[in-house]
């Protein structure tokens, strides 16, 4: 084994490697976290100044990472951020965690990827780590990342340097499950890329489960975000479907639940959200496209979750008609702006196209959300309105979008003139109830 490979692997073992993480947020600051929590000295290399003087002050903006926590961490010079790239120069082992969108055409957008790899460049230098984190086509770490790094440095992978890909796994919100003790899936472009990187990452996470290439890495995330995503379209199927039969979806699915073996509960909604599920799978069907390859399942269930908001809209519509009232000029109050209950991320949140929808066709639109105070997007801007108007009952409809737990949905029900409640969120109380449409 080569001296530096040696010295390197002594550096994690003895935590006295220094760790880089390029991107702090969602994924990136809870890593840098664990990583300095193990005993590492940590820099964030973050490109957004606030962020970076958010740190710096010990003020934490991801709801996973406690400020106190943070603050003790950069009190005690563990973690550190900044938006110089030249401390890569100095780093043992450096993880990228930078977004992975689309563009508008629908297309997977590597732009962060790809600048972030060419400062990596810049620096990179015998026996350092690097270890791609964010969510990608399989084949990315090995057709992007390696080129740009060894013909740069002119060093050899898996001898010089050490390439892998590792997907992040957290679920925001989450306290049973985190970034420390869910498994975590490693695969390197060499054996020696993982053997190195799984090293490193078995000193910070409770469970590393090493796989033979970065491919099967990439892949294995792709796997587990398609699965969810296409489960959750057959299940909004099934509530479009439930509604046709005049079936109540909720007891249809609790029913199917009881089943011990073979069955997976989903449950349906006002269509997909967050930085992900929406996202990543359409990654996999761009890679297949280039391959002459349509991934089928993937382009059914992102039509169906992409169709929910307008279907909420429908059944919006048609409650009011019942009430003999137009959706143009009612006052509609949309509860709910995140794209999943208890979380600030209001990321592809389905409430942005229902609200828009609404607006479109001449609703007044309200919204609450205990967690967003203010929402700018296309061409509209809405605040929050105060916490006592979300039961006060003088709106023409409330529309349950997100059901946070903070809200008291059996107040909320005695007051409203109309509820569409699209998670159930109301569950027995607004069964049979006539002043409430469930999807
Ligand atoms: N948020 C999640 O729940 C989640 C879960 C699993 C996987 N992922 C994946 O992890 C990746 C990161 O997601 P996120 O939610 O943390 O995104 P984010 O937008 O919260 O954070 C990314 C950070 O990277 C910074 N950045 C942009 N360009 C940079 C560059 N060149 N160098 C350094 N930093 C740069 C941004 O300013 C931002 O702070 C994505 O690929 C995403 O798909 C996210």
């Amino acid at each position: 084994m080569d001296d530096f490979n040696v010295d390197l692997q002594r550096k994690i073992r003895d935590h006295s490697a220094r760790v880089a993480i390029l991107g702090l947020g969602y994924v990136g600051l809870p890593l840098a976290t664990i990583f300095a929590e193990s005993g590492y000295n940590v820099v964030g290399v973050e490109p957004d100044e606030h962020k970076v003087e958010s740190i710096r002050k010990g003020e934490s903006y991801i709801q996973d990472v406690p400020s106190e926590q943070l603050a003790s961490l950069v009190r005690t010079g563990k973690l550190r951020a900044t938006s110089d790239f030249s401390v890569l120069a100095d780093a043992d082992a450096v993880s990228i965690c930078v977004p992975t969108p689309l563009r508008k055409t629908g297309d997977p957008d590597l732009s962060f990827i790809l600048v972030a790899t060419d400062e990596m460049a810049k620096y990179i230098h015998r026996g350092v780590v690097v270890v791609l984190e964010s969510t990608t086509y399989p084949g990315t770490t090995r057709e992007i990342l390696l080129p740009k790094l060894a013909e740069a440095s002119g060093l050899e992978v898996g001898r010089d340097f050490f390439l892998a890909f590792s997907p992040e796994r957290v679920d925001p919100g989450r306290k049973d499950w985190t970034t420390y003790n869910t498994p975590k899936v490693i695969g390197g472009i060499t054996p020696s890329c993982t053997k190195v990187a799984s090293l490193w990452y078995e000193q910070a996470l409770e469970t590393v489960v090493p796989v033979s290439s970065a491919e099967s890495a990439e892949m294995a995330k792709l796997l587990e975000n398609t699965f969810r995503m296409i489960n959750i379209g057959l299940v909004n199927e099934m509530a479009i479907m439930c509604d046709r039969l005049g079936l109540d979806v909720w007891e249809v699915i609790d029913a199917a639940a009881t089943k011990p073996f073979g069955y997976m509960k989903f449950t349906p909604g006002p269509g997909l959200g967050g930085h992900c599920i929406p996202i990543d799978p359409l990654y996999l069907s761009w890679k297949l496209r280039a391959l002459n390859y349509t991934a089928r399942f993937i382009d059914l269930a992102s039509e169906i979750n992409t169709g929910m908001p307008r279907y909420v809209v429908g059944k919006i519509q048609d409650a009011l008609n019942d009430q003999a009232k137009p959706i143009k000029g009612s006052q509609i109050l949309v509860i709910g702006a995140a794209y999943k209950p208890d979380v600030d991320d209001m990321r592809e949140s389905p409430a942005l196209d229902i609200i828009g929808l609404l607006r479109q066709k001449g609703a007044e639109v309200l919204y609450h959300d205990p967690f967003i105070q203010r929402i700018q997007h296309d061409d509209w801007y809405l605040e929050s309105v105060p916490d006592v108007l979300v039961s006060a009952g003088d709106v023409d409809c409330v529309v349950i979008v997100t059901d946070h737990s903070s809200y008291d949905y059996a107040d909320i029900l005695k007051h409203a003139q109309l509820i569409v409640d699209t998670r159930n969120a109301l569950g027995d109380a607004g069964r049979s109830n006539p002043l409430v449409v469930r999807l």
